[in-house]
């Protein structure tokens, strides 16, 4: 299967995908397998999950924030607040019990299959000047992934945002057009960001999240023992990643020390403040609001 992934083939997703594969042939006979073509060279987020609506790309990591576009219920999966933290999360995700209505949502709209999903930890503010409260943020241009959530999310907090695709981030933020961005710990160094806006605030505004999705056509094709296969296998996949994903973001954030970025620690209270009414103004709906405590009452 073509899989697509927007990061470099240092990021842990590569490599626990690349794990992923090798397990995958050997539980299916090598009826199945993935090939993982990395650092979006089969586009950007926002194209590739159309690409694997039409079943021209079979699989790809795709940022909860983007399928927000084509079903707004999944934006319940990006507010902040709603995970505790990692370990959560991933228990909530592969609980079909709780996700399997939303993982089929866009199956008969957009041939989309939703797997399961690995996590982006936490994600936290990197400006190019010292931001520790809302308002030395306010008018600074932080760029956010291309959704409501993640707009709403940086205006609250004081900034000015910015959506743009992950792939310009760099020039954006070298040629001045950005004062900074959001992102994790193991994105905004493989990404070499932090060589281009030196500070970096622990704010944790959003747990964040990336959906492993496929082309729906090709998972109801397949035996049903394969198809057994293909599950375990994901979580074993799954639990290889969370595992992965801890180191690497300990280990980047010895690589910023190590090349002198300034970490700042902050009372976050003044951030989370500003946050509340962003998780609110999103769950209208019966079903964002049901999912949002099922999810809440597994913390
Ligand atoms: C993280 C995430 C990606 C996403 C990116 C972004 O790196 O894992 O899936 O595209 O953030 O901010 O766009």
């Amino acid at each position: 299967m073509i899989f697509s992934l927007n990061q470099t083939t240092d990021h842990p997703s590569y490599a626990a995908l690349n794990a992923w594969n090798d397990d995958l042939a050997a539980v299916t006979g090598e009826r199945w397998g993935i090939d993982v073509y990395a650092n979006a060279t089969l586009g950007g987020q926002q194209e590739v999950v159309m690409l694997v609506g039409d079943g021209a790309v079979d699989m790809a990591v795709i940022s909860g924030t983007a399928l927000e576009n084509l079903n707004p219920d999944y934006r319940t999966m990006n507010l902040p607040g709603v995970f505790d933290g990692i370990d959560h999360q991933v228990a909530v995700t592969n609980n079909l019990a709780i996700m399997g209505e939303l993982y089929s949502s866009l199956e008969e709209s957009h041939g989309i299959t939703v797997v399961g999903m690995f996590t982006q930890g936490a994600r936290n503010l990197y400006t190019t000047a010292p931001v520790e409260t809302p308002e030395q943020l306010s008018g600074m241009r932080i760029r956010v992934q291309e959704s409501d959530v993640a707009i709403d999310m940086i205006n609250a907090m004081g900034g000015a945002a910015t959506p743009m695709p992950y792939g310009e981030v760099y020039t954006a933020l070298q040629s001045g057009i950005l004062d900074g961005a959001e992102n994790n710990e193991v994105s905004y160094v493989t990404q070499r960001h932090l060589e281009v806006a030196r500070h970096y605030t622990l704010t944790a505004h959003q747990v964040g999240l990336d959906f492993i999705v496929v082309h729906s056509g090709l998972l109801a094709g397949m035996r049903p023992a394969d198809a057994e296969a293909f599950r375990a296998s994901w979580l074993r996949a799954s639990a290889n990643h969370t595992q992965l994903w801890k180191d690497e973001t300990a280990a980047a954030t010895e690589q910023m020390l190590a090349e002198g970025v300034t970490i700042h620690e902050i009372d976050r209270t003044p951030f989370v403040e500003r946050l509340q009414p962003v998780a609110e103004r999103y769950l209208t709906s019966d079903v964002a609001r049901s999912l949002y405590e099922r999810i809440r009452q597994e913390a």
